[in-house]
Parts: C-alpha cells; sequence; structure tokens
C-alpha cells in the first residue's frame, strides 16, 4: 500500500511513546561484527532500514534473530567481505560494514553507495580516514576495495563532522594497533551511544560527543547486551505534529536532552513545552509565531528537521528564513508544501523564506525522501480537506507505525493502494 490518505483539521492529544533511534541501531547492529560471539539489542526500532542492515549482516554470515524489538546477533561464522551493489543502492547506510569488514578481516569490498534525493552524499572523508590508517583502498567498478596488513592508529582530522565517517573511523580503529585521535568529529548523541556500547564490548573509547575522540586498541571484544536510545528525530517530528493541531501530547520514552536545539526553537513559536526525565509535554499556542532556524552539525539545530519545522512555519505568523547548510538539495519538500497553499520562496540554493498563510488545503502530493514524507504528514494533519501522499513506503524507511501512532492521537490516516 504505497498511498496515505489524511484528512486534516483534527487537534492531537495523549501519550505517544518513541521508538528505538533509527541512526543509533544502525551502527550499532553493525558493530558485531567486531565481535565473535552472541550480542543482543533491545528496543531496536521494526523498520525498513533496520529490516535491510540485517539482511546484509545475514549476507555477510552472521546469524540474525528479530523478535519484536529484541535483536540477536552472532558474527562468529563472518565469512563475507563483499557488500553487494543491490544492497548499498537500497540503504546508504550499508557503508558502515566498511569500518568492521576492515578490523575483523582485513579487507572489505563495499559499493560506493550513489547519491540520494537530498544530495551527492560521497564517502571520500571515511576513505581518506580509512588511509590514514595504513587501509589500501581502490575504486574499481564503483565497489571500495580495501584491505591493510596491520591497521595502525593515527592522528585523523575529518575536512567536516560526518556521522557515519565517524562512526566507520571508531569501529576501525577500536582493534587497531596503538591510539587514534579523530578530530573535528561528529558529536551527534548517536556517536555516543555506539561508543557507550563498543566500550561495554571492552574497547577503550574517550571523548565521543566532543570533537576529538581518543581510541585505544585493544585484542579484542567481547559480546555485549545493550539498549538502544530513543530516535531524537521522531520524538521532533510529534512534537511539532502537536504545536500544528494546537494539540497537548506527552512524549513518553524520548531523551530530552538530544532534542535541546529544538526545543528552543519550538519555545520561540510560542509552544508550551514541559520537560520531564524521560518525557516532553507539548502544547500548542493558539497563535503560532515565526522564527528563523539554520541546520549545522551536532549540538545545532539537525538538518533531519528542517522539511518538519518548515511545516509548522508555512501557518506561523510573519515570516520565517531557513537556512540548510548540511545538505545541498534538502528543500524538495518545498513544490509539495506548495500545492498545499504554502508560501515560500527559495532565495538562493540553500536559503528558503516561509511566509505563513492562514491555512493549508489538501491536495496530492509525492513523497521524495524520508523526512520529507515526515513533512507532508505533518501538513496532511493541518491541511484543511483530504491530503494523499504517493511513494509513502520511504516513510516506512524511518517512522516506525505512524499512522497507528498518530491515529492514536486523533489524526485521521490510512493506507490505500
Ligand atoms: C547521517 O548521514 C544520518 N544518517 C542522516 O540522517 C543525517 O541527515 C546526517 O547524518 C547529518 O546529520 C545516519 O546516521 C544513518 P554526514 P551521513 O556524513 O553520515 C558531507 C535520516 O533521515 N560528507 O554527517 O551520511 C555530506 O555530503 C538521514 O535519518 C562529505 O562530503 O551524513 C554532508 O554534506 C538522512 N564526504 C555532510 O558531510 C563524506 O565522506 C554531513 O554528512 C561524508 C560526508
Amino acid at each position: 500500500m504505497d498511498k496515505m490518505i489524511i484528512q486534516g483539521g483534527n487537534r492531537l492529544q495523549g501519550d505517544v511513546r518513541i521508538s528505538g533511534s533509527k541512526n543509533a541501531a544502525l551502527p550499532i547492529v553493525v558493530s558485531s561484527l567486531l565481535v565473535d560471539g552472541p550480542c543482543t539489542y533491545h528496543n531496536v526500532p521494526n523498520l525498513k532500514d533496520i529490516e535491510s542492515i540485517l539482511l546484509l549482516l545475514r549476507d555477510l554470515g552472521a546469524t540474525v534473530e528479530k523478535q519484536g524489538d529484541t535483536v540477536h546477533i552472532d558474527a562468529t561464522g563472518l565469512n563475507q567481505f563483499e557488500a553487494s551493489y543491490e544492497l548499498v543502492r537500497k540503504m546508504r547506510a550499508s557503508i558502515l560494514v566498511l569500518g568492521p569488514l576492515i578490523a575483523r578481516l582485513k579487507k572489505a569490498r563495499v559499493s560506493l553507495p550513489g547519491g540520494c534525493a537530498i544530495g551527492a552524499r560521497p564517502v571520500n572523508l571515511h576513505l581518506k580516514a580509512l588511509s590514514q590508517l595504513g587501509v589500501t583502498i581502490d575504486i574499481v567498478h564503483g565497489y571500495i576495495e580495501a584491505s591493510v596488513d596491520k591497521l595502525k592508529g593515527n592522528d585523523v582530522f575529518f575536512d567536516m563532522p560526518t556521522v557515519t565517517g565517524t562512526e566507520n573511523l571508531i569501529m576501525a580503529s577500536v582493534l587497531a594497533e596503538g591510539e587514534t585521535i579523530l578530530r573535528n568529529a561528529a558529536r551527534e548523541p548517536e556517536i555516543i551511544a555506539l561508543a557507550d556500547v563498543l566500550n561495554q564490548m571492552g574497547a577503550d573509547i574517550g571523548g565521543a560527543g566532543s570533537p576529538i575522540i581518543t581510541i585505544q586498541g585493544v585484542p579484542r571484544l567481547k559480546p555485549v547486551t545493550a539498549s538502544i536510545i530513543p530516535d531524537r528525530i521522531e520524538t521532533g517530528t510529534y512534537m511539532i505534529a502537536s504545536i500544528l493541531t494546537h494539540g497537548d501530547v506527552n512524549i513518553t520514552h524520548c531523551e530530552p536532552a538530544h532534542v535541546g536545539s529544538l526545543i528552543h526553537k519550538l519555545r520561540l513559536t510560542g509552544a508550551d513545552i514541559t520537560i520531564n526525565d524521560k518525557s516532553i509535554r507539548i502544547k500548542g499556542p493558539e497563535c503560532i509565531e515565526s522564527t528563523d532556524i539554520k541546520t549545522l552539525p551536532y549540538p545545532g539545530f539537525p538538518t533531519d528537521m528542517q522539511a518538519q519545522f518548515m511545516v509548522l512555519m508555512t501557518i506561523a505568523k510573519g515570516q520565517s528564513i531557513i537556512t540548510e547548510t548540511i545538505f545541498e538539495n534538502r528543500f524538495i519538500h518545498v513544490s509539495e508544501l506548495k500545492r498545499l497553499g504554502a508560501d515560500i520562496t527559495i532565495s538562493s540554493g540553500n536559503v528558503a523564506i516561509v511566509r505563513g498563510v492562514d491555512h493549508l488545503s489538501g491536495a496530492p502530493v509525492m513523497a521524495s525522501d524520508l523526512r520529507a514524507s515526515a513533512c507532508l504528514v505533518l501538513a496532511g494533519l493541518v491541511a484543511e480537506g483530504e491530503t494523499m501522499i504517493n511513494r509513502v513506503y520511504h516513510l516506512d524507511r524511518g517512522y516506525e507505525s505512524i499512522e497507528k501512532k498518530m491515529n492514536s492521537l486523533g489524526a485521521k490516516i490510512q493506507r490505500a493502494m
């Protein structure tokens, strides 16, 4: 069923439970490749991207079993070092197997991930950093062919913070000889979560969450049982859903500390936000105030929340300037929002000017990527009448049971062929 039909105008209220983080679960399940033995992870979200990465781990020779939100992985039988184009093209994060395969098998053949809707998404920084650990890398027929006799720690500088690049290098260096320093490293909570799991396995990683991460290589790692942190982007998406619909939503099993920049900006729109230990209660104001955002690496405003925030600004009072600094083509949702009556002008490649309108009106629209799809769902919640979203398979990559969760809050969403 690849369409979603939304009747707009309902106020959302009640409790919604946040699932485990897609972007924490992906590197953490892949880190099992570093270990001879059974690893168990709890709170793993049921998502298409997780299915894809578990399929890849099976292809590499690991045994994988998923029961609800618990995953068991044993990479003792790891005997393949190739990640095929067929798998990598479906899910770019497959590039995360590169570091562990090199660390474990001293070689890897991983398809170069192509670009995607939001940008070229190169992996040059991953490869440059790996070569500084002594890895020989060639690009042959669209594949990264990597090999090394012995990984040696080194002092590595990233030209710009890269989330999966930092994760790949952490996983490549935990079994290397000597010390590795990663400078200008990404600081996302998912990096800290990965380092925490690896340290539980017996790695020696310091500084995760700061721009300088230090890894002392160790001879081997041991199996681990761990739980995945909450998804901060899913959290932010439901926060905006509550404000948009002048709702009163209590978001549970989340990590408020991971959405600090978002809370700051949403308070400026007039939202009433109460923070508790692992939950956030958020009430929408009668009148939504506009405010500007600029996406930046964590702890700045997350690029993965840019499209969702833009929806909020389309019905806010006044004008909002939205600047996207991370990806070169992350305004695809603008043309779809304009079909719903939004007043948005892209003033330069990465700056959008949003002028608030009284209301959006429902129409058929097209999803283009994961977060743009989420933005269209949010728009459908407030657009007058019916909004039909095509190609909703994008949504299932990163949002667990989104219509079930939204409908439990009072939305009217259904799937259709
Ligand atoms: C991660 O992607 C996330 N994905 C993305 O979430 C997120 O948008 C992104 O980080 C930024 O926060 C996962 O964690 C699986 P980057 P990643 O490397 O690691 C450039 C979602 O919706 N760059 O931090 O691929 C790159 O082009 C997804 O869940 C290079 O130039 O992003 C971009 O401009 C979308 N060369 C910037 O760095 C490289 O070798 C940041 O990219 C690597 C990156």
